[in-house]
């Protein structure tokens, strides 16, 4: 069965959970620890970022400048490092762990390939925050990972352009703000299987139209387990959290459940309706 209609599949048991930049409440954000925790714990896709270097290298980490996440303003004696700047080895000796406690010191910045590895058994959901479309579908091609991860941007056109290029990759659309028909309407033009909204703009109405088009339906980035039983109760696919172990608990319990009208309403895409 393809991972998309794997993934709708087991929502059915209730609201799926990704683990944002891994296990972060806990584990240095993006880290290849905190991406093995998250899966470990059970969540069904390890949320990670991605940049290129300026060798074309394929790294993990959110910002475009290194200075948050690492000690390259100490290393380098200066503000605003960018990751197009250095090249991998630079970036690799780079500490990505002290930032967030001295027990995470000695932690580095994943190769993309990497993150895959420590992502496993989960789906890896890949966000492109720089880098190149055809770079990022040649990369997944040579590591036989095309059919096995999930792409996501806020950037709709960049999108378009990764869909052309892997067509078989499951593809998500990023967005915040009001989920409006111009929006909706712009959707199949990415190619994307599913929509990731963020948690504080999506509305009821918003929600059962995305679901009416038979995407599947994300929201980040929700640690209150209020915000996970409501995004469930909205008949969400998934949860973006930086806890996933507790919305797993949660799914476990049965309070990720979601309404049948949800259920019924998705249909798989390319079915009618669409
Ligand atoms: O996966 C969605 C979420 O990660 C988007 O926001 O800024 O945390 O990458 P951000
Ligand atoms: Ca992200």
């Amino acid at each position: 069965m393809p991972l998309l209609e794997r993934l709708r599949a087991a929502a059915r048991d209730g609201m799926l959970v990704a683990g944002h930049r891994g296990a972060s409440a806990d584990h240095p954000e993006n880290t290849a620890t905190a991406l093995r925790v998250a899966a470990a714990a059970g969540a069904q896709f390890v949320e990670f970022d991605v940049h290129q270097t300026k060798d074309g290298a394929w790294v993990v980490l959110h910002d475009a400048a290194l200075d948050r996440t690492t000690d390259a303003v100490a290393r380098h004696g200066r503000e605003k490092v960018q990751v197009t700047e250095l090249t991998l080895a630079e970036i690799q000796s780079l500490d990505a762990g002290s930032w967030f406690g001295p027990a995470f010191a000695g932690a580095r910045v994943p190769t993309l390939a990497e993150a895959l590895a420590a992502a496993t058994p989960a789906v890896p959901m890949v966000e492109r925050k720089g880098g190149d479309a055809e770079s990022l579908a040649a990369e997944l091609r040579g590591l036989g990972m095309l059919e096995r991860v999930v792409v996501q941007s806020f950037d709709w056109p960049w999108l378009q352009q990764f869909h052309r290029a892997a067509p078989q990759v499951v593809v998500g659309a990023l967005g915040s703000g009001e989920l409006d028909a111009e929006r909706l309407a712009a959707l199949p033009s990415t190619g994307a299987g599913f929509l990731h909204w963020d948690h504080r703009t999506l509305t009821v109405a918003a929600a059962a139209a995305v679901q009416r088009g038979g995407y599947l339906l994300g929201v980040y980035t929700v640690d209150a387990e209020l915000g996970m039983v409501g995004a469930a109760r909205l008949g969400c696919d998934f949860v973006t959290t930086n806890r996933p172990a507790a919305a797993l608990a949660l799914r476990m319990q049965g309070w990720l459940s979601r309404p049948v009208s949800a259920e019924a309403t998705a249909r798989p895409l390319g079915s009618s309706g669409r």
